[in-house]
């Protein structure tokens, strides 16, 4: 083979995908009172709580004139539209009133739709469902019903802790994505004197299997080098601890750390916000630490720290990238971001024909790196 196929050029399509959950906002940044003002796939939300503290999800957007609906007032139950006043069920989206009407005026209100979208709190965030845009000028109807319930992060005990944090990133969401894959950035990107150097890099050989819409990096002993591994063989015997790490479509990659009794796990999403904006937000639960006070918080920062090298390095990367330069992937650092590809456009090909996904992956595959 040449050079010149192994180093494929490759350019992300930047296609946001439709029909999947996707996390919203943080729980505690979401109140009973007002409405919160969101955005996912270029979809303007409105986000709020009913009395009962259930959160909701609308369009933000008037089907009478397209006034926002968070510039309305929101009693608890039905949203109002700052304009004409017409109000939404806030769960349903179905209108309630249109005060204008006069008594002889036979306007079947509850024909009418604020765009409404399935939500549910997961794991310390609110995940709305974002299906197939509709045909632009039907309106809305009704939310349509999921397919699947949204997403969370596994755990295998009873108590843990849990925590997130998430970082606005001025990329692609499959830049974002394939950051997320990429073995190769962290000697360069995640440098610190207490976790490793560029010097320790050295050969990996790692196996991936094919998953229902995704693959996984199999079960294995972690690297020497990395941060879990330091941190877990203070615990448990080094032959018993194990890491699997799972990417599922759109967005998804779980990981998981077992060492004996104790687990750490890890469901990171990034989403797309528009088409060159996207967000990474991490949720980890574990029960390592729990009796250590300042555990979560060491955590915490360890995590911080990381998602903030990524940031800032996808943050210089997008002025390279407003140039439109050509880009490779190449064999085999950057052969997850590969299958990211081929599967998604072969979840858009499914979509399209209506068959099977066609999965680009027939077997367990073995890849090699250093990092
Ligand atoms: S624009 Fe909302 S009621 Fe008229
Ligand atoms: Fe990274």
């Amino acid at each position: 083979m040449t050079e010149l196929e192994t180093t494929q050029r490759q350019t992300p399509d930047s296609l946001m995908l439709y029909g999947f959950w996707y996390r919203a906002l943080p729980s505690d940044q979401v109140g009973r009172k007002r409405l919160h003002k969101t955005m996912l796939l270029e979809t303007p939300l409105a986000i709020g709580r009913d009395r009962q503290g259930l959160p909701f999800a609308l369009h933000d957007a008037c089907p009478h004139r397209g006034m926002p609906l968070s510039h309305g007032w929101f009693n608890g139950q039905r949203v109002e539209c700052s304009y004409h006043g017409w109000q939404f069920d806030s769960h349903t989206g179905q209108c309630q009133l249109v005060p204008s009407l006069t008594a002889d005026q036979k306007l079947r209100v509850d024909r009418i739709y604020a765009g409404s979208y399935p939500c549910e709190e997961r794991d310390d965030y609110i995940w709305v469902y974002i299906p197939e845009p509709g045909p632009t000028g039907a309106g809305f109807t009704k939310a349509v019903d999921p397919p699947m319930p949204a997403p969370r992060v596994p755990t295998f005990s009873d108590k843990y802790k849990i925590a997130h944090l998430s970082a606005e990133l001025p990329c692609t969401v499959d830049h974002g994505i394939i950051g997320l894959m990429d073995p190769a950035h962290g000697p360069f990107v995640h440098q610190a004197w207490w976790w490793r150097s560029r010097h320790s890099i050295h050969e990996k050989q790692k196996n991936f299997e094919p998953i229902p819409n995704g693959f996984r990096m199999s079960a294995h002993t972690p690297s020497a080098n990395s941060a879990p591994y330091k941190l877990l063989r203070l615990y448990a015997d080094v032959d018993s601890i194990t890491t699997a790490i799972d990417f599922v479509l759109p967005n998804l990659r779980f990981e998981t750390i077992h060492a004996g009794k104790y687990w750490f796990s890890s469901l990171t999403t990034v989403t797309p916000i528009t088409r060159d904006h996207c967000r990474i937000d991490v949720v980890a639960a574990w029960n390592i630490f729990r009796w250590v006070p300042f555990g979560p918080s060491l955590l915490k920062f360890v995590f911080a720290k990381f998602v903030e090298q990524d940031r800032q390095t996808m943050e210089r990367q997008s002025e390279g990238l407003k140039h439109n330069p050509h880009l490779m992937l190449i064999d085999d650092a950057d052969r997850p971001a590969k299958w990211y590809f081929q599967l998604k456009a072969a979840h858009l090909e499914a979509k399209r024909s209506g068959a099977e996904i066609k999965h680009p992956m027939t077997g367990p595959v073995t890849l090699k790196w250093r990092s």
